[in-house]
């Protein structure tokens, strides 16, 4: 089974893939927990390192890194995962892409093209959360040291990630989690989401 968590960032998808992989480890699942960009393939390392760079690549080359790290994810990390039969939860999956490129103007055409042959995930969970929080949230882990106008940017740009998102929950039928309140409360409604699944 193929578990992708996606949500804009400050949503605290990170922290619920991982409690998620717990709960399912003392259950005694074999889990993957996994993230892109990768962190251990050289394919993420590149990419990281363009991604804080001044120098910002075209959106599409950005697209074409990110579809070179999934396809390096895919082939190493996930293919062989589910083909032994685990569980593999992926922080963050193509969605990012479909996201977060076509904001920087990347057509679906060209997104589908590039990333059509990996696999589809089983079931994606949206932590949704409302983009002022997620921004405190953002802020608190920066320690504060980000310019006025460059929260408010980025205020702006969470709202349009955010209603990206939905629009591809929607289509897709990703299960939408509420990402208010503490991660333990946020846990509970991805269990409850959850349940049916296995
Ligand atoms: P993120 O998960 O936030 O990692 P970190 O904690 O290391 O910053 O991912 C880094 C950024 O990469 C994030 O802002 C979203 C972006 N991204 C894309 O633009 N496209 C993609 O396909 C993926 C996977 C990520």
């Amino acid at each position: 089974m193929f578990i992708v968590f996606e949500g804009i960032d400050g949503s605290g998808k990170g922290t619920q893939a991982r409690m998620l992989a717990d709960h399912l480890i003392r259950k005694g699942k074999k889990i993957v927990l996994t993230e892109e960009p990768t962190k251990e393939l050289f394919t993420g390392y590149f990419t990281r390192i363009i991604l804080r760079s001044k120098d910002t690549p075209h959106p599409r080359t950005i697209a074409l890194m990110m579809a070179a790290d999934r396809n390096e994810h895919v082939e190493k990390v996930i293919r062989p995962a589910l083909e032994a039969g685990e569980i593999v939860i992926s922080e963050r999956y193509y969605w990012s892409s479909f996201v977060y490129q076509s904001l920087q103007g990347v057509s679906d055409d060209f997104l589908n093209y590039i990333n059509r042959e990996f696999p589809k995930p089983d079931i994606t969970i949206l932590i949704d959360i409302d983009p002022e929080t997620a921004m405190e949230r953002i802020i608190g882990r920066a320690h504060g040291n980000d310019g006025l106008v460059q929260q408010f940017e980025r205020l702006e740009f969470l709202r349009k990630l955010r209603r990206k998102y939905l629009e591809i929950a929607r289509k897709e039928g990703f299960l939408v989690v509420d990402g208010s309140g503490t991660p333990k409360e946020v846990h509970t409604r991805v269990v409850a989401a959850l349940e049916g699944y296995w």
